[in-house]
């Protein structure tokens, strides 16, 4: 059986949790591919709610494995921490497997994380300062660690000893900082070892084996297009590749193996950290919107930025990921605004750009042009079918489809399952 991705089409928290439990009664795995615990993913079901950073989102599904793939960076600390108060609400968490390349935070990466940001002064990205990126740099310089190097710890020793040469010069000799003593870290890795063993597999393989024997996998983004390494608006972006690229390489899966990609935009966007959005509200309409949606990061509290709907960087989503249809989220926040407005265009220096620039410094230059559509009075939240969407809200969406040029299949209308609207099957 084939793969499904479910792909974050912004700048992430677009509710990709929300929607990967509502999908994963369906199938059989969940699985991780990309980022760590800077994510942060809500769930919310009969079973209460959850805020999931590593543990895939299909969790609370009995018998549905929850699987982090080897494109994923880990911080032990906070997987257990995570599966402990999991355990603890009466979820199993048997099924929670991890693949052995996957590459481990260190207690030094996250250090390193915050003497990056504070010497980028003003020019800081805005982390979320969970030591994602120093991982993904030590693993492309080849000097990361990874959970299969943490279980033998007869050969760990060396392969630490290298990695922490480097980094205590630089902790101490760029940032003044003070150094990292190799004894503490192994200690770490040996207490590590021991809790993690029954959770480590080759998951390439597993996952291979699984959809040979005819089962369904789900493949959980995390962030969002916009903030991928290569795609996103660059260097305000994370250390991996949310897009569908890096589901491949993030698991070992092959492209033809993959059948739907769906991609997540919420009804207006957020942005979290620094990097331009050239859709960004301001002032009183800003605090309204973000209030009455509750846009606080899930992982650092910080207050997101808002703005209309983005189509110009929609559009560009759908391109680099092959979307084969939309969910369109969090809808119901924009019940009772006189009028909403659509981002339909940029423009640069009185020219009209029609596309997503490369160059970050000139995205930030890009004025809006923007489309005017009318509002909604009666509710969309909690909607269950498209017959009880109102007209408008029905235009608004049909308007999105046409500008990014995609299909929407599902209509999330509140933060439960069951509010949810499905148009038609997605993984099957
Ligand atoms: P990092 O991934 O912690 O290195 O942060 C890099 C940028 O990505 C910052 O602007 C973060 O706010 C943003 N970011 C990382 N993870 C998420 C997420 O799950 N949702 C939204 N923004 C994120």
């Amino acid at each position: 059986m084939p793969a499904f991705a479910v792909i974050g089409a912004q700048w992430g928290d677009e509710g990709k949790g929300k929607i990967i439990d509502y999908l994963a009664g369906d199938v059989d795995a969940v699985i991780r591919y990309a980022g760590g615990n800077n994510a942060g993913h809500t769930v919310v079901n009969q079973k209460g709610k959850f805020e999931l950073h590593l543990i895939p989102s299909g969790i609370c599904w009995p018998g549905v494995y929850g699987i982090i793939g080897n494109g994923v960076v880990v911080n032990p600390d906070v997987m257990r921490g995570e599966m402990d108060g999991l355990a603890a609400r009466g979820i199993d968490v048997s099924n929670v497997l991890i693949s052995e390349r996957a590459h481990v935070i260190m207690p030094y990466h996250i250090i390193q994380d915050r003497l990056e940001e504070e010497a980028k002064g003003a020019g800081a990205i805005g982390t979320t300062g969970q030591g994602v990126g120093p991982t993904y740099v030590d693993k492309v310089g080849r000097v990361g660690i990874r959970v299969g190097d943490v279980l033998e710890m007869d050969t760990l020793a060396p392969k630490l000893e290298q990695a922490l040469a480097f980094k205590n010069k630089l902790f101490s000799q760029v940032y003044g900082a003070e150094k990292v003593k190799p004894a503490e870290i192994l200690a770490k890795c040996e207490e590590w070892s021991g809790w993690m063993a029954p959770h480590v597999r080759p998951t390439e393989q597993l996952v291979q084996d699984m959809m040979d024997e005819g089962k369904k996998v789900l493949l959980e983004g995390a962030q969002g297009t916009l903030l991928d390494v290569d795609h996103g608006s660059y260097p305000f972006v994370t250390s991996s590749s949310p897009s569908i690229g890096g589901a491949c390489t993030g698991l070992g899966l092959s492209p033809q193996s993959i059948a739907g990609v769906l991609g997540v935009f919420k009804a207006y966007s957020t942005r979290v950290g620094s990097g331009p959005m050239p859709s960004e509200l301001e002032g009183t309409e800003a605090d309204y919107l973000r209030e009455k949606a509750q846009e606080y990061g899930t992982t650092t509290g910080r207050a997101r930025r808002v703005g209309w709907f983005d189509a110009v960087a929609g559009r560009y989503s759908v391109q680099v990921n092959g979307f084969t249809g939309l969910v369109l989220t969090r809808l119901d926040i924009l019940d009772g605004f006189p009028s909403v407005k659509i981002c339909v265009g940029y423009r640069l220096e009185g020219r009209d750009l029609d596309r997503f620039p490369s160059n970050t410094s000139r995205l930030a230059q890009c004025e809006p042009v923007y489309e005017e559509m009318s509002g909604w009075d009666s509710p969309t939240a909690s909607a269950t079918s498209m017959e009880q969407l109102p007209a408008a809200a029905v235009a608004y969406m049909k308007r999105i489809e046409e500008l990014v040029g995609c299909r929407v299949q599902i209509v999330s209308t509140g933060a439960s399952r069951e509010e949810t609207i499905l148009r038609e099957p997605v993984v099957s």
